[in-house]
């Protein structure tokens, strides 16, 4: 199904972790979508974050839709506990498991929407069996680890597929790009046809959060009015 309304989904990785509370209220007033919680283990990615109990802390928080993408493995000894804690959309990575369909079927059987997320270096294939199975596919357009890394734009090609096999369904599915966005890059990865942004250090990194949200949501409108006025300041010139 076609493309939904862009949401934000502002990854805590890079809020002030001193006081995430307080840092997720502040995006929820400042119109974020949904609360993306990235969870790393030192195995899987070279980094370390939280638990679930964090996530529970943290669930009393907002009421916006926790999105836990879980960046660990073994993953399925874990997901109950994520979902208990409250969360909403739990994605795991197709890398990080043996057995993707009976990890999706379980995340489901919890009543938890279910996402799979691929790697820069990994193909659609990984995912493309299992499609009318899922609620959201993430397309990482960074190495996972580290928030703060540079967007690499050979994915927008791997969007762009997706975006057309998505198309093809009858049912909706997320399509969420994470990794590197910014305001400079926003148009092109929704022009690509993706829905959900993923955004760290963008949303946390100075000035406004309700700013920084808009200029993320607004950034393919932004685009296409700017290419508008050039257009019609050369057809007077013409
Ligand atoms: C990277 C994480 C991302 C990260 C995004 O492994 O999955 O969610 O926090 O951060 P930025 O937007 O700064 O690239
Ligand atoms: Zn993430």
């Amino acid at each position: 199904m076609q493309q939904k309304p862009i949401r934000i989904a502002p990854s805590i990785l890079s809020a002030d972790f001193s006081c995430l509370g307080e840092e997720i209220r502040a995006v929820d007033n400042a119109g974020a979508d949904w609360i993306h919680i990235d969870i790393m283990d030192g195995h899987f990615v070279p980094n370390l974050t939280i638990g679930p109990e964090v996530v529970r802390a943290l669930r009393s928080h907002s009421n916006l839709p926790f999105d836990v993408h879980l960046m660990i493995s073994p993953v399925d000894p874990y997901i109950e506990s994520f979902a208990e804690a409250g969360s909403d959309i739990i994605t795991v990575h197709a890398e990080a498991v043996h057995h993707l369909h009976r990890t999706v079927q379980y995340i489901k059987s919890l009543g938890k929407n279910v996402g799979v997320a691929i790697n820069p270096g990994t193909s659609l294939h990984s995912v493309k069996p299992l499609l009318n199975e899922l609620d959201l596919v993430l397309i990482m357009t960074v190495n996972p680890g580290f928030g703060g890394q540079q967007f690499i734009s050979s994915q927008i090609e791997k969007i762009k597929e997706l975006r057309g096999c998505i198309d093809e369904l009858d049912k909706h599915i997320d399509l969420q790009v994470d990794g590197g966005i910014n305001q400079n890059n926003a148009a092109e990865v929704i022009e690509a046809g993706a829905d959900v942004l993923v955004a760290g250090s963008a949303t946390f990194a100075g000035g406004s959060y309700k700013e920084n949200i808009l200029s993320l949501r607004s950034a393919f409108e932004n685009s296409q009015s700017k290419t508008q006025t050039v257009n019609s300041v050369n057809a007077q010139k013409d």
